[in-house]
């Protein structure tokens, strides 16, 4: 939709990925009038935006997907194991059509800043479309739909701009399609993005150069088209299957669960047994193999081993090999899934390049300079991920109470409650925000407990009178402090990760996603039945 000229909502909510198109469904369902701002010309947030070549889930199609809606679940058919990125964008466009919410989002609207009006208790929102700035519009609730992964990381190499052919960045991918046939292509980044990419780009390019600074762990996918009696036997118990996923730690994979066992109990062949079961079983679950991976740097190398072995035995040029292999703590940057990623680099035409011993120096005209050589490119590709989790946030100048600035509040990392709410920053609501799993967990599961927890509290407030929510900053601090030391008991802060902002030059390095999710869910419950603890509600409490 276009701007209607009404300018007071009851909510406004921040983008139409998977979680604000579910947050408008609800708000509408409390009978709320509601506005959905969105960037973009279209549903679907990361899988509108990220279209580059092998962009796929690597959470089971029918695990990522909605479960609110049984009728839904039930219809809907995936057509592979992992489903592709245009797949996914025709279900968020099917969930878009079937529950008629396109009629409350205005699309290629971004929303510059929000400012809390003490007086009113509510939000001015400030926009701009295709016509400029438009007038703002006051909202009772801002809830921030925004994704942790939507604002691209580009970094600021030297002549980036002077470069005469054609530049792409994996998470704002053209939408006409992009044919490398015949070309000298060169892809910046070997996490998720480049490995999904490479070996597509790879069959099409008439010479690759893959410019790595740091080697990922990949595992394969093994993807294969749905088996149809799978499928049969998750929908027939689609409701229980959602749950014991929700009891798993990171919100998935409950047919082949994480064995709590310590890998450094088990002998060197039960180990290995372990690992290759769910190595040919393909994606995540490889981490799953023991309890203690992630705990103990010990246990956790037995596991980088095995997947450093399968790397020297897939690529047949050592120097290569050695090159592709990581040295890190496994699963402490995110672990990779890939179709044929280490097998690219048996390829004629495909280079890989250190960027670690000689970072970038140049970009120029015609290519791009590291190591005191030119490597001549027609394209350059930059899979070099995402200011996460906090930069779209405070790209945007929200203020709160007195004027207070979320950059200002966050400048030494972010700080919420429970990844919902903050505090001096009343009625508005972050959907898999800092500080809640998000990340680490299948994220549409996180997503619909956010939604559901927010829709839950909205209804709350109405029956009971109240007009403001605002979390204490004893409950922030609180709650900073448990997900940091919850982080602390393993091996995640232990290396340069996004999750860290790590990967963001001059970004302030915490943990931001809490570690695990039922954990989580217990909380924001307990939190709720003791009277929305950690929460001053008004008008029906003053204090603060
Ligand atoms: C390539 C890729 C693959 C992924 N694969 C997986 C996976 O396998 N499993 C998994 O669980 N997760 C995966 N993720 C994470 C993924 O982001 C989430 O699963 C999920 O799609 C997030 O939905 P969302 O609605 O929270 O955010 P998004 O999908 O990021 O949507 C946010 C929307 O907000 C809009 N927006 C932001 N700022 C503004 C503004 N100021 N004004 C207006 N609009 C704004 C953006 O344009 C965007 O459309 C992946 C992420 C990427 C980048
Ligand atoms: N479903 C999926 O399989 C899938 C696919 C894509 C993305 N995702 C999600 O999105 C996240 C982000 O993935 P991503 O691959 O887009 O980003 P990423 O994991 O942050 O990877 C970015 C890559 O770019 C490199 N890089 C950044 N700046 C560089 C520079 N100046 N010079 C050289 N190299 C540079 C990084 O190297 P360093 O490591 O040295 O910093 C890294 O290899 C994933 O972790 C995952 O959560 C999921």
């Amino acid at each position: 939709m276009s701007d209607t000229g009404k300018r007071a909502f009851d909510v406004v909510i921040v983008g139409a990925g998977f979680a604000g198109m579910y947050m408008l469904h609800r708000v509408r369902g409390l009978g709320l009038s509601a506005r959905v701002y969105e960037a973009g010309s279209g549903v679907g947030g990361t899988w509108y935006w990220n279209r580059y070549p092998g962009a796929r889930c690597d959470v089971e199609s029918m695990e990522y997907s909605y479960q609110f809606s049984d009728e839904l679940q039930q219809e809907w058919h995936w057509s592979e194991r992992f489903a592709t990125q245009p797949e996914i964008l025709r279900y968020a466009d099917h969930v878009a059509d079937r529950f008629g919410l396109r009629d409350d989002i205005q699309f290629d609207t971004r929303v510059t800043g929000a400012e809390f009006d003490e007086k009113a208790s509510h939000w001015r929102v400030s926009t701009t479309g295709g016509g400029g700035p438009a007038a703002p519009v006051s909202a009772r609730f801002l809830i921030m739909a925004t994704g942790c992964l939507s604002s691209t990381n580009m970094p600021s190499i030297p002549g980036i701009d002077s470069f005469a052919g054609e530049k792409y960045h994996t998470g704002q991918w053209p939408h006409e399609p992009v044919d490398f046939t015949g070309k000298r292509v060169g892809v910046i980044g070997t996490g998720s993005s480049a490995i999904q990419s490479i070996p597509i780009i790879a069959g099409q390019a008439k010479e690759l150069f893959v410019f790595q600074r740091t080697p990922n762990y990949s595992v394969p996918a093994h993807n294969a088209p749905l088996d149809p009696d799978y499928e049969a036997r998750i929908k027939a118990e689609y409701g229980a299957f959602r749950a014991r996923n929700s009891l798993m730690p990171n919100a998935f994979g409950s047919s082949l669960p994480r064995n709590e066992a310590s890998a450094l109990a088990a002998t060197d062949q039960e180990r290995r047994q372990a690992y290759e079961t769910r190595w040919q079983r393909g994606g995540l679950v490889l981490l799953g193999a023991f309890g203690d991976l992630l705990l103990d740097a010990r246990a956790n190398e037995t596991a980088a081993e095995f997947v450093r072995e399968k790397i020297r035995a897939i690529v047949r040029d050592p120097v290569t090999a050695e090159l592709l292999t990581p040295w890190q703590v496994i699963g402490c940057k995110r672990l990779c899934v890939d179709t044929g990623y280490y097998e690219t680099f048996n390829r004629p035409n495909v280079h890989l390049v250190d960027v670690k011993a000689h970072p970038i120096e140049q970009i120029t005209p015609t290519g791009l300079r590291t190591g005191g050589r030119d490597y001549p490119l027609d394209c350059i590709v930059f899979a070099t991920g995402f200011d996460a989790m906090t930069g779209t946030l405070t790209k945007m100048d929200i203020r709160g109470r007195g004027g207070l600035s979320l950059r200002e509040k966050w400048h030494a990392g972010p700080r919420t409650y429970l990844g919902l709410g903050l505090a001096a920053f009343p009625n508005l609501f972050t959907i898999s925000g800092p500080g809640s799993p998000s990340v680490l967990t299948n994220m549409l599961v996180s997503i619909e407990q956010h939604v559901n927890w927010i829709a839950a509290c909205l209804a709350y407030m109405r029956e009971h009178g109240h007009t403001v929510i605002e979390a204490t900053a004893q409950a922030e601090d609180a709650w900073v402090e448990h997900v940091n030391s919850v982080a602390d008991r393993t091996l995640y802060p232990g290396c340069n990760s996004w999750y860290l902002g790590a990967n963001v030059p001059g970004k302030t390095r915490v943990f931001m996603p809490l570690i695990g999710y039922p954990p989580y869910v217990r909380k924001c419950e307990e939190v709720v039945a003791k009277g929305y603890e950690g929460f001053v509600l008004e008008p029906a409490v003053q204090a603060r």
